[in-house]
């Protein structure tokens, strides 16, 4: 097409004659893909090396020190020869070149670093022509690179997933973080993505939720705010139940101190047995009976309260930038996949009876998997029989390539059972194309009202104090259009950014001051470098269009040729990501340009210098702007342009 046009010439004005075809070899999404091809030329006379291994042999660096592409020599795979002569050979030998500098040699590594012209004529075209896209590759998701036609590879990233009529609790926000990011990496990267919501809102609990709703319930409150109001009629109905729970040990332990007497324990019996029939929890049993049995008033109640807790989250997800394709759960698991599993699991003689219950031993696969409950004595469904009934109904209806399930790594147990499960059932087909996406936990989530809750009163919070924060600076304050809303997007970034900070494994504290701090690695200083590319912008007062005649020749400085490099590397750190699957990749990617970006402003002007030289600056930070965005956005942050 006429962007490969456009690419191909301006390469061959740098005197490289074509574009290069390597398998992994994306010149049109990644500039960088252009250097690695004309090194691999390069190499393959002077190291004897197979040109396909040279290529997938250079990397990418983590710190320009390194130089913007290293060679292994080990990773050549040469027999017979000593690495360290090798690279001292290649370093020698190493021919002029229009687009690096001479190699440098260290060690058993050969470090290349780009000629900063060419870099500048190559690089800055680049990023202005492909904008919001930049970085992102969705020829990744293609089935057949070769064939576009084939479709590309679907991908469902279940995320989410909280309980109804319970607290949103930190893990549910760190899945919505994660999920959230995933669906955006995934989909940057081609793929036909499904974001699903796995509800927790099916099992004997809510049976006793509607129990309450029937004595606590009140219909205004319900339509005001249902996620609050099902909750607090949750916590009434549930200490009633735990109280009658209380009563009932306390008769038993009376009863056992008569009979020792050898008194009369009838009265006592009786009372027993009036709460284990007319109780609370009998009550929530015969209850979630009803729904189970499909009784309409039973489900009718059940529908409305799971629909009016999914507009309020709809709500809320939509602060985040988040949005679900499709809302399961695990009410919506149908009984039918349930049985069909069962079955599959007592022929293949997977699952065997245990008093009364149906269990599958995996102890024979891995202790640590022990042995798993998959029906209750009473023929009730559990959260992992649903699951299997869930897992195979996805497969029906998406026919996905992968599914990553994203959930707290307190349920690692949990995931490793379904998978296991699956694969005996005859599905590793099915197992294998599945992933659990595991995190650490939050520690001292709470609000300056006490602990939180609610998603909703942790946003809230942290607005609030953005607010405040942002109020300290007057002048900047009163030229913010709508500060409310600016505040609550800052807010949402200090949470995210800080709950992306580290691996995802790791565990870490909730630390609202630093959260919302401009200094150290935090969401507002991300939000504070890209507002002021976009200030830059206003005042430079330039039309976009003239940027395409800038004199890239000169951009020398040293600020400006590591700034460069820097943006260079951004389709090599999305590649990287897809590996990670880390937000932190991204993340530290980000503050590290930011850095080069805060510390070049000083270095070069773009106000008041030359118009060319204006000009020129300019184009390198509308690059590092385009950049910063689209990281931004991939981690699901919305950049925000004045604050
Ligand atoms: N609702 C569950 C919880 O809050 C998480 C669901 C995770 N997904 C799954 N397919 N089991 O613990």
């Amino acid at each position: 097409d006429q962007w490969v046009e456009e690419l191909t010439s301006n390469i061959k004005k740098l005197g490289i004659p074509d574009l290069p075809n390597f398998p992994n070899c994306y010149p049109a999404f990644n500039p960088v893909d252009i250097y690695r091809a004309h090194l691999t030329e390069y190499l393959a006379p002077i190291s004897g090396a197979e040109i396909n291994v040279i290529y997938n042999a250079i990397q990418w660096t983590t710190t320009l020190d390194k130089g913007d592409l290293i060679l292994p020599v080990p990773a050549l795979r040469l027999k017979g020869k000593k690495p360290d002569e090798t690279a001292k050979s290649i370093v020698e030998q190493f021919p002029e070149s229009p687009l690096v500098k001479k190699p440098e040699l260290d060690k058993t590594f050969v470090k290349f670093f780009f000629k900063p012209e060419p870099l500048a004529q190559l690089l800055v075209p680049f990023i202005l022509k492909k904008g919001i896209e930049y970085g992102f590759n969705p020829l990744n998701g293609l089935r057949d690179v070769s064939d576009p036609s084939k479709g590309r590879k679907k991908m469902i990233v279940e995320f989410s997933s909280p309980n109804i009529a319970k607290p949103f609790h930190a893990g549910h926000l760190r899945s919505t973080i994660i999920g959230g990011f995933l669906a955006h990496l995934y989909t940057g990267a081609g793929w036909d993505v499904v974001t699903m919501n796995y509800l927790g809102d099916w099992g004997k609990q809510y049976g006793l939720l509607a129990v309450g709703f029937q004595n606590f319930g009140d219909e205004d409150a319900l339509l005001q705010n249902p996620i609050g109001h099902l909750y607090d009629v949750y916590v009434k109905i549930n200490a009633i139940q735990r109280e009658e729970e209380y009563k009932v040990k306390r008769l038993r332990e009376e009863a056992k101190e008569l009979q020792a007497k050898n008194e009369n324990v009838v009265e006592k019996e009786a009372q027993i047995q009036d709460i284990l029939d007319n109780g609370i929890d009998e009550q929530a049993r015969k209850y979630f009976k009803r729904m189970v049995d499909g009784d309409q008033e039973a489900v009718n109640t059940w529908k409305r309260f799971r629909n009016l807790s999914i507009d309020k989250y709809k709500q809320t997800y939509a602060r985040l930038n988040i949005q679900f394709d499709d809302y399961s759960g695990e009410s919506q698991v149908k009984e039918e996949s349930m049985q069909d599993a069962a079955k599959t699991l007592a022929d293949q003689k997977v699952s065997e009876e245990s008093e009364g219950a149906v269990v599958v031993d995996l102890t024979k696969h891995s202790k640590k998997l022990g042995k798993a409950l998959v029906k209750k004595k009473d023929g009730t469904s559990l959260y992992l029989t649903r699951d299997i009934g869930a897992i195979t109904e996805r497969d029906e209806k998406y026919h996905f390539d992968r599914m990553i399930y994203v959930v707290a790594s307190q349920q690692d147990l949990h995931l490793a059972q379904l998978f296991k499960i699956v694969e005996m059932m005859g599905r590793k087909d099915l197992a294998d194309r599945c992933q659990h996406i595991n995190f650490g936990m939050v520690l001292g989530m709470s609000t300056r009202k006490g602990t939180a809750r609610f998603l909703d009163d942790i946003l809230r919070d942290v607005g609030e104090k953005m607010h405040d924060v942002m109020k300290t600076n007057q002048a900047k304050y009163e030229q913010v259009e709508d500060p409310g809303k600016t505040s609550d997007t800052l807010g949402i970034s200090a949470v995210m950014v800080q709950d992306m900070t580290g691996k995802r494994i790791n565990n870490y504290d909730f630390d609202m001051d630093r959260m919302c701090s401009f200094e150290g690695d935090t969401g507002p200083y991300l939000q504070y470098a890209h507002a002021r590319l976009c200030s830059i912008t206003r005042k430079a007062d330039l039309d976009p269009a003239e940027l395409t005649s800038a004199n890239l020749g000169l951009l020398t400085e040293p600020h400006a040729i590591d700034l460069l490099r820097s943006l260079a590397q951004w389709p090599d750190v999305f590649q990287n990501t897809l590996k990670t699957l880390e937000p932190v990749t991204v993340l530290t990617y980000l503050f590290k340009m930011s850095h080069a970006l805060s510390s070049s402003y000083d270095h070069l002007q773009v106000v008041g210098s030359e118009p060319e030289l204006k000009k020129a600056r300019f184009a390198l930070y509308t690059c590092a702007r385009q950049v910063l965005n689209n990281g931004m956005r991939l981690l699901g942050l919305t950049p925000v342009e004045r604050y």
